[in-house]
């Protein structure tokens, strides 16, 4: 990295975006974020990136509009600033789920964004564990999609009882947690699950055999937790040992997660640091930073 390139941190995840300048030895570029009363919001860039390729570290995480909006107006600013070139560092994409139309008279939101990203001047995305890979086909820009796995299997690796079979909650995370089992030589057991409400699931079906053996749940998000929470009932359920573990890339764990999460009985929740994670004082909750990861991809 050099003086042709210029890194700003949004103010949803200033931590990562510390986090990643470190690694890269560059200090952040300096601008401001400035609140209204009503509401509305500007962004000041405190340095010129007239013909410089500008990196703008914002995941699009709670509360998903303001950094959404922050984002697009980041963007903006650079473009009207002649930057050479935008690339949007959205380590959590918000509304990713809203990925398909599940009635008539919806919209597909996460299609709407990427056109906005697209809109405002931003010339590629740099993303990790999206909910969907096909969410890349939304983009007319190019979207690097980052994978946290490899970091999270490194990090919780150790602390996994022997015979741990890992288990995707829904047939959507089948993929990834494939990925998990080959890396951490585990066997894989599959759950189907039903959405009765915005904060509950219910497992219907179990493929695999997890009778006695101690699980790790993985997931892409934990928002609300009632996935998790009612996975590992559904485990206990199928005669699995208590040792029940969670890894999950995005850690947004919403007001009452964690109390959903602790009355479920998991061990261990590990996420990472895509999304400012709020339940740092939690013993159970292991956080492990993808500043690296990012700061690689930034470098290539
Ligand atoms: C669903 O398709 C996702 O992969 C997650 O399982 C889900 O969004 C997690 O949300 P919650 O914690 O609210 O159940």
């Amino acid at each position: 990295m050099d003086e042709d390139c210029v890194v700003f941190a949004g103010t949803a995840n200033p931590a990562l975006a510390a986090g990643v300048a470190r690694e890269l030895g560059l200090p952040l570029g300096a601008c401001e974020v400035e609140r209204f009363p009503d509401g509305e919001l500007t962004v000041r860039l405190l340095e010129p990136v007239r013909r410089r390729a500008v990196f703008v570290i914002q995941p699009t995480a709670p509360p998903v509009n303001e950094h959404l909006v922050e984002l697009l107006a980041f963007a903006d600013a650079c473009r009207r600033a002649a930057a050479e070139r935008i690339t949007a560092v959205v380590p959590y994409f918000g509304y990713a789920r809203a990925d398909k139309r599940t009635g008539r008279r919806e919209p597909i939101t996460a299609s709407l964004v990427a056109d906005l990203f697209q809109a405002a001047g931003i010339d590629q995305v740099i993303t990790v564990d999206l909910h969907t890979p096909q969410l890349e086909g939304f983009f007319h820009v190019p979207v690097d999609s980052l994978s946290a796995v490899p970091l999270l299997c490194a990090a919780l690796r150790d602390s996994l009882a022997p015979g741990t079979v890992v288990v995707a909650p829904d047939a959507g995370r089948v993929r990834m947690a494939t990925e998990y089992a080959q890396r951490l030589r585990a066997s894989l057991v599959v759950l189907h699950k039903r959405r009765t409400s915005a904060t509950a699931t219910e497992v219907t079906h179990l493929v695999g055999d997890v009778r006695d053996r101690p699980c790790l749940l993985v997931d892409d998000m934990i928002t609300t937790g009632g996935t998790l929470a009612s996975s590992v009932a559904a485990l206990r359920g199928a005669g699995a040992a208590a040792d029940v573990r969670a890894a999950a890339t995005h850690g947004l764990l919403l007001p009452g997660a964690r109390e959903r999460l602790i009355q479920a009985g998991l061990q261990e929740v590990w996420v990472t640091d895509t999304v400012r994670v709020p339940e740092i004082d939690w013993p159970a909750l292991h956080v492990v930073s993808i500043a690296s990861l990012l700061a690689e991809a930034l470098r290539r």
